[in-house]
């Protein structure tokens, strides 16, 4: 099928790839010039595995390019898909703007178009938005009809950060959120070789789905963070106890892993959009606002524990290893290292950190606030302590390094380490939801 594509950020520019790989004709679109320019070069703008291997042989076998051109775009699809940004206001409730100006745009250049295309919103948005403020300015704009001269889907995205390439090539599910059934049938033309369920829904069914995905995810992050701290207070060690849980198949082992909790550009955003979104309905969403406000607390546990540990932080050298909200991803939006880092600037603390692929998206952030190492060893070179903020692999087997410290203490926030082995090393060590003391 003939694709384009609008907002190529990390779900733009992978479902572009992954289409143009799956054989499909896909036109990228940005606003900004230097990303276009960086895909048709075949350069990817974001860290992901695969991704730039991947637009590579597809830019190779001509099946994938970028314009800042979306009348271009817009001529050339069948399908036009929508994954700009949706990112939070102030106040933390969704901001619509990219998603009001692409569906304008759209609109615009559909105007002059005779063919039947189907525009298919991709970004997360609050239930009603394509219903309310999507189709109505697409038709505005175009000056046609939604239904009959143009079809609308609403097509969540499940992906990860980190596993965008292979989520995507390997979803759980498909939802086909449909404003009526032609649109959902060329939706479920496009994807008909993937094998998983595909689930057609209404529009605002599917938009509640991604909704509520992602806040049951980040409920069950804040759930085991809460069984975390309950278990260090028993001396429990909450890594047998979310395995015990996670054997009954009710519960599942995924998402089970204690630590200093969720960040990236999704969960706050998405969990917030939702509770925001309760406001015109009279309703106080409980249960979602207390996954929140745990979550910022959590965030901190390593600095609860550098109280419990010196009675003064000011001029201690600290060592913080991660910086990305995750592992296997560059991406600092909301990452725990932030808040850590703030209020050990305002100790006075001197901080040194090493990610092996964040680096350039912090300094944007810390400036020359922190200072950045180039490997481990120099960034636990002396340091009093070490905190690990983010689960990357190469934080696994650093047992003989932690010699380069001046006191051998770890805070492992992600839990990366084996307590008993930092015991036998004489490290002194602090896991989240360890029987630490
Ligand atoms: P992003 O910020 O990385 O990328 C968005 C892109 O859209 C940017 O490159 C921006 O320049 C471009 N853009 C903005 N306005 C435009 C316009 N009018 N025309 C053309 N391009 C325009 O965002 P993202 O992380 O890819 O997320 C996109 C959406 O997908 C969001 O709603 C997000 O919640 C959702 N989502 C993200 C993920 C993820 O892992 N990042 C996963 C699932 C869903
Ligand atoms: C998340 C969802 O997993 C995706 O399904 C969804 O598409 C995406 O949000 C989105 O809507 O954008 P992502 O944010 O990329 O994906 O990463 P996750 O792997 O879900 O991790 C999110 C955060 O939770 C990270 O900070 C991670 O360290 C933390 N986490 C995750 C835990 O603390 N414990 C866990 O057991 C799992």
């Amino acid at each position: 099928m003939k694709i384009s594509i609008i907002g190529t950020g990390y779900v733009g520019l992978v479902t572009g790839v992954c289409l143009a790989d799956t054989g499909n004709d896909v036109v990228c679109v940005d606003i900004i010039k230097e990303k276009v320019e960086a895909i048709n070069e075949g350069r990817a703008i974001i860290y992901e595995d695969n991704l730039e291997q991947n637009l590579r042989k597809n830019l190779k076998e001509n099946r994938i390019k970028a314009t800042t051109n979306i009348e271009d775009a817009a001529r050339h699809a069948d399908v036009i898909f929508i994954s700009v940004g949706t990112p939070s206001r102030e106040n933390k409730s969704i901001d619509l703007g990219f998603i009001e100006n692409t569906s304008c745009d759209i609109g615009k250049a559909l105007r002059n178009e005779n063919n039947y295309k189907v525009i298919a919103v991709k970004s997360t948005v609050v239930p009603g938005t394509t219903e309310n403020v999507v189709i109505p300015l697409l038709e505005e704009f175009s000056g046609k009809k939604a239904g009959s001269d143009f079809g609308v889907c609403m097509i969540p995205e499940f992906l990860r950060e980190g596993r965008a390439i292979y989520d995507f090539m390997n979803p759980d599910r498909i939802i086909i959120g449909e404003y009526d059934e032609e649109s959902g049938n060329v939706m479920a033309e496009l994807f008909k070789n993937f094998s998983c369920p595909i689930l057609r829904t209404n529009l605002r069914t599917a938009e509640m789905i991604k909704y509520a995905s992602n806040a049951f995810l980040a409920t069950k992050i804040s759930f085991i963070n809460e069984i975390a701290n309950i278990c260090e207070l028993k001396g429990i060690d909450v890594n047998e106890v979310a395995e015990g849980i996670g054997l009954d198949k009710r519960i599942g082992p995924h998402f089970l892993h204690a630590g200093i909790g969720f960040g990236g550009s999704c969960f706050p955003k998405d969990v917030s959009a939702l509770i925001s979104s309760t406001d015109e309905n009279g309703y106080e969403p409980k249960l979602l606002n207390e996954v929140m406000e745990l979550n910022e607390r959590q965030k901190l546990w390593p600095v609860k524990k550098l109280k419990e540990i010196f009675s003064d932080l000011k001029n201690k050298k600290l060592a913080i290893l991660g910086l990305s909200f995750k592992r296997d991803s560059d991406d600092m939006r909301e990452a725990p290292s932030i808040s850590i880092i703030n209020f050990l600037l305002k100790e006075k603390c001197t901080i040194q950190t090493y990610d092996p692929k964040a680096t350039e998206n912090a300094k944007k952030i810390f400036g020359n606030r922190i200072n950045y190492c180039k490997n481990i060893d120099e960034c636990l070179n002396d340091a009093n302590v070490c905190i690990i903020a983010s689960d990357w692999d190469e934080f696994k087997e650093i047992y003989d390094k932690f010699e380069l410290m001046k006191n051998k203490i770890v805070i492992d926030g992600r839990r990366m380490l084996n307590p008993e082995k930092c015991k036998e090393l004489n490290i002194k060590y602090y896991g989240v939801g360890y029987k630490n003391g």
